[in-house]
């Protein structure tokens, strides 16, 4: 093949997008809640207003509302009937769409990374690689949460969005060649963070269709809940008396004419504010309503409220660095099924997929995946000349590939924790422009290490006799390294050849596994009731509230936790 590996390794990637086999979305519920801010009135009163309608703020809306009025407002706009975000064989489709509908945001980290936060009712749970699996007994022990309601918070989730995933030949040989490798001893099909080898949960359901924590709504009481789509939110709003703690009341809102809008609480003591606008919207929001450092506030002219200098500290993304094998044999499409779990802190998942293009009309919704010229492929070429022109003659380039350049998988591994950490800092006073954010992906070496023994164990399943029939014999490790090392899969400047040390291959190749947390962490901007430190009727409840990433993978933690504060908040409102 005269194809420049680099090609060959991003068409691969691209080609599990090309899957035409499911099925089109099942029908969407009717929310009869859900409305788009433009119709909502210019002032209103409810006794919780949850900001961000994500993966932790829909089971937490859902679960407030049995007991109380509630208003949720998510930015972006409905998943249901979007087959970029329903069906499984589109993943990639949604994180490389840069149209104004897109249901994701493109963020680029200062380390060079490329990366995606979601905009879209569901958030994240919209986007994702849909693996479902619950943290470690030992992580929720030591959050302090209470184990039992976890529990019955997890099955609360997984009873309308989690299912078994059907194993197919490919991921049935990662899992054996785990094992091989001694991640052991295999615990089959379980939600379970247990040590070994695993097959875990997914929120595809067996027809591929996606369920989100946007489904969790379905738990509400109609009555007590409202839903605005496309409410962007602008400010929280403090009362300030004498020198009484500032007092959360209200928020300012814009819908997508511009109008501006306030939603204040109810009076009563019970009543809160509560942000759940992810890793990025959370610390930003906090920032811009004069919660955060304030010399930074003042350098953007906003009033200093609070002046809390840990607001956007503790940003953490787990570095994901991976391995691309082609294969001579037909694999499935999959995402993520099979986790090894080591005792060395390396989490190894793996994802792959099949071109079928051709087949399928190229006008279709379907697009190329985690590093396709939208995303990654082009990125070595310099933003300006990144134009519209060069990503259409690269996507058409790759459509005229042979078949065969499409076919394989990736072994990727995720550090656990990570310990390297970063900072968030605001561009602008525009709640709608990403913050600056920095990960410092392996400053710590520890975290190095561990990407180090991940990429040896990927490398033992590779030359394990399991995975041999997916793999070409002439292919050796060092030429796979080799290939994988080339592709453009960030904007850092490359220098690994295969005679240097995995250190190097591992800086040189990070990418993102979109498992970001942090900027609002439990201990420095809230308390173990996630309420934030130093005012009143505020809270903070979603992933940039975690110290390290929960489980494998976090999703599933993130959807528990807002069942959990639901459940914990409504049983303080109706004590006593
Ligand atoms: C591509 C991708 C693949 C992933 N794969 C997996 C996987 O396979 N398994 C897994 O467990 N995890 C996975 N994750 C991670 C997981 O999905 C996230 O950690 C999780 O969804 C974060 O939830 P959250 O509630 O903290 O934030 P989000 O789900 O991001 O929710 C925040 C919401 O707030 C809204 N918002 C933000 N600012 C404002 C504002 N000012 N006004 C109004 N609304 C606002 C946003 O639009 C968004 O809907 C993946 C993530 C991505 C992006
Ligand atoms: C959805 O529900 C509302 C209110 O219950 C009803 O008026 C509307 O006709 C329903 N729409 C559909 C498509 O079923
Ligand atoms: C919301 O409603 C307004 C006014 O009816 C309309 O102009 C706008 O397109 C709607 N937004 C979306 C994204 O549906
Ligand atoms: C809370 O709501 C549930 C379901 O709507 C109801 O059964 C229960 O009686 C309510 N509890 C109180 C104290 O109002
Ligand atoms: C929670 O469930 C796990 C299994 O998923 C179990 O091992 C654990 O003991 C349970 N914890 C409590 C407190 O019931
Ligand atoms: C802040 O306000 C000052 C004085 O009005 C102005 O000169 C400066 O440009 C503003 N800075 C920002 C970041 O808006
Ligand atoms: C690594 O790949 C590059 C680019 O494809 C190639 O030029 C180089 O010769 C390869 N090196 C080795 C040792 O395989």
């Amino acid at each position: 093949m005269n194809l420049g590996w680099w090609r060959l390794f991003g068409a691969a990637f691209a080609g599990f997008l090309f899957f035409h086999g499911f099925s089109a979305s099942e029908k969407a519920p009717n929310f009869s809640f859900m409305h788009n801010a433009t119709s909502a009135p210019t002032l209103s009163y409810y006794d919780y207003i949850i900001v961000g309608g994500g993966t932790a703020g829909c089971p937490l809306a859902a679960t407030l509302s049995q007991n109380a009025t509630v208003l949720l407002l998510e930015r972006g706009g409905s998943p249901y009937g979007n087959p970029i975000i329903t069906n499984m064989a589109n993943f990639g489709a949604a994180i490389s769409d840069l149209s104004p509908s897109s249901p994701s945001q493109r963020f680029i980290s200062e380390d060079g990374v490329i990366n995606a936060r979601p905009l879209v009712l569901g958030g994240g749970s919209c986007l994702n690689a849909g693996f479902y699996t619950r943290a470690a007994i030992e992580y929720v022990r030591q959050a302090g949460w209470d184990g039992r309601l976890v529990n019955e918070s997890y099955q609360w989730v997984e009873k309308l969005v989690a299912f078994e995933p059907p194993l197919g030949q490919w991921q049935s040989a990662v899992r054996d060649g785990l094992i091989e490798a001694g991640v052991v001893p295999f615990n089959g099909f379980t939600y379970d963070h247990i040590y070994g080898t695993k097959v875990g949960g997914t929120i595809f359901d067996q027809q591929g269709n996606r369920h989100t924590a946007a489904d969790l709504l379905e738990n509400a009481n109609p009555s007590g809940l409202t839903v605005l789509l496309y409410a962007s939110v602008h400010k929280i709003l403090f009362a300030i008396k004498g020198k009484r703690r500032p007092k959360a009341h209200g928020v300012i809102f814009r819908d997508t004419s511009g109008a501006k809008h306030s939603a204040y609480l109810n009076d009563g003591s019970k009543n809160e504010i509560i942000v759940s606008a992810g890793a990025l919207g959370s610390p930003q929001l906090l920032m811009l309503s004069g919660v955060g450092p304030a010399v930074h506030l003042k350098a953007h002219n906003i009033t200093v409220v609070l002046d809390q200098p840990l607001v956007g500290q503790g940003m953490s993304d787990n570095p994901m660095n991976a391995v691309f094998v082609p294969s001579p044999l037909p694999v499935e499409v999959s995402l993520i099924q099979v986790v090894g779990i080591t005792h060395f802190g390396s989490y190894i998942e793996a994802a792959s997929g099949e071109n079928f293009a051709g087949g399928g009309g190229s006008s279709s919704p379907r697009d190329y995946g985690m590093f396709s010229p939208k995303i990654g492929q082009l990125s070595t070429v310099p933003p300006k000349q990144r134009t519209p022109e060069a990503i259409a003659k690269a996507v058409e380039y790759m459509k005229n590939l042979e078949q065969a350049a499409f076919r394989g998988g990736f072994i990727l591994e995720k550090i656990m924790g990570p310990i390297s950490i970063g900072h968030l800092e605001l561009r602008t006073r525009n709640p709608n422009d990403n913050p600056s954010v920095t990960f410092n992906y392996f400053k710590d070496p520890r975290d190095l290490k561990r990407c180090v023994q991940g990429i040896q164990t990927i490398e033992k399943i590779i030359e394990s006799k399991s995975f041999s029939k997916f793999r070409y014999d002439y292919l050796s490790w060092p030429v796979l390294l080799n290939m994988t090392a080339n592709a453009p899969l960030n904007l850092l400047p490359k220098h690994y050849n295969p005679s240097m040390p995995l250190e190097e291959f591992c800086k040189d190749t990070v990418m993102t596994i979109w498992h970001y947390h942090g900027g609002c962490q439990v201990g420095k901007v809230v308390d173990l009731d996630y309420k934030v430190l130093g005012v009143d009727a505020l809270r903070v409840i979603d992933g940039s509230t975690f110290n390290y990433s929960p489980g494998t993978n976090p999703q599933a933690t993130v959807m528990m936790l807002g069942r959990y504060m639901g459940v914990k908040i409504l049983g303080e409102r109706l004590a006593n």
